[in-house]
């Protein structure tokens, strides 16, 4: 097969940090305030329009809590687990490589008693009417490895005593989240708006608030998870006085994709985009006789890692292995063409490509990286199928 003609404008179809949006430049930062302090007035003021902004977009409810926090979404997530579990029984849900982490967190690392793990195969979602609502529940909205999300939030008891706690963050911009059936979402700037990396954000629904305030877990807290002080939430940090330093440079960076994301139209912008990301590489999947969807189920299919494995039996007979590399033999022959980085799927993960389809990328650029992943599986198939 010939090399097609037309190449990809941007190139970037990594799962994080992904693509700057459209039309980025290094000038977007030029009001950034560096050498300042971040407890300033304007430093105060810049953290609070990131949080304002993130809240106002997502339509996160006036009575939840929304804090920039450290160590991105790992931070956020691991934040929420040492803080407010414990106090129930739990409940894990897990079908890819994060949630298998945060699931061995809360066995191995907490070491919680009263934990079950709900998992399911690269590919498929767990039963989610076998989750207990009387329990706390952790979870993946999207699980970025294995490119399957939940459908919806129906499966979440509206009456839970639970709280649900979902690691959001590569949903959030391009999923519709119902606030109401979350009590504890995180995510970090550097996946759905392509911002910088390091800041994660949470959010705390009321009750979330209130198990803080109710319930002291009873192992020690690092000073960068705690949110409460002698039994009562930090206000300051739900007000743009963050626990540590971060960067305002990486704050500039995310108030730029922030207003970006306004211009296209909010949340319902940056979701049509993802779906119309997620869209093209469905209609091309229908077409192929090489590639199919890891997500069996199109309900559950995400539309921003976007997970593709090779179905042809001559791949299929390889041991797995020989199937990963073979999958970053394709990536390197498109790397070295420079029409996609970054897209051999996660280690931990059967070997798939994986294609970032978040609100950044945009369509044409997915159409135009489309023949070359035929081209470089007709490349990779010739060479494995020679004869010695
Ligand atoms: C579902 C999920 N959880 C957690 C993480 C880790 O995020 P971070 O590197 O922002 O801590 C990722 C990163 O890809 C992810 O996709």
């Amino acid at each position: 097969m010939c090399k097609p003609n037309v190449r990809p404008r941007v190139a970037h179809f990594s799962s994080g940090p992904s693509a700057k949006r459209p039309g980025w430049t290094p000038q977007v930062l030029k009001g950034a305030l560096l050498g300042r302090s971040h407890r300033s007035k304007p430093g105060k003021a810049k953290l609070a329009e990131v949080v304002d902004r993130h809240r106002h977009l997502l339509g996160i409810p006036a009575d939840y809590r929304l804090a920039i926090v450290p160590a991105s979404d790992t931070g956020a997530v691991e934040m929420a687990l040492w803080s407010l579990l414990g106090a129930r029984g739990v409940d894990v849900l897990t079908w890819d490589s994060f949630g298998a982490g945060w699931a061995n967190d809360v066995q191995k690392e907490l070491k919680l008693k009263d934990v079950r793990v709900l998992a399911a195969d690269y590919g498929r979602l767990p039963d989610l009417t076998a989750v207990d609502w009387s329990r706390d529940v952790v979870f993946t909205w999207n699980g970025t490895t294995a490119g399957v999300c939940v459908p919806n939030g129906d499966w979440i008891a509206a009456d839970r005593q639970g709280l649900s706690i979902a690691d959001a963050t590569s949903a959030v911009f391009a999923m519709a989240l119902p606030w109401d059936k979350l009590d504890v979402a995180t995510w970090s700037w550097q996946k759905v708006l392509g911002g910088e990396a390091a800041h994660g954000m949470i959010a705390l629904s009321p009750r979330a608030v209130r198990r803080l305030e109710s319930y002291a877990p009873p192992w020690p807290l690092p000073k960068i998870f705690r949110l409460t002080k002698a039994g009562m939430l930090i206000e300051g940090v739900f007000q743009a006085e963050t626990i540590n330093t971060p960067s305002l440079l990486c704050v500039e960076d995310a108030l730029d994709a922030l207003a970006w994301a306004e211009s296209i139209g909010g949340l319902q912008g940056t979701i049509a985009r993802s779906q119309a990301n997620l869209a093209a590489v469905a209609k091309w999947v229908a077409a192929s006789k090489w590639a199919a969807f890891m997500a069996e189920n199109p309900a559950t299919r995400s539309c921003t890692g976007i997970c593709v494995k090779i179905v042809e039996p001559w791949f299929l007979g390889l041991g797995a292995n020989e199937r990963a590399k073979a999958v970053r033999d394709l990536a390197q022959r498109l790397e070295n063409e420079g029409v996609a980085f970054d897209i051999a799927g996660h280690r931990d993960a059967p070997a798939h490509l994986r294609i970032w389809g978040g609100a950044t990328v945009e369509t044409s650029d997915i159409e135009a990286l489309l023949p070359w992943l035929d081209w470089a599986y007709g490349e990779l198939k010739a060479q494995a199928l020679k004869p010695a």
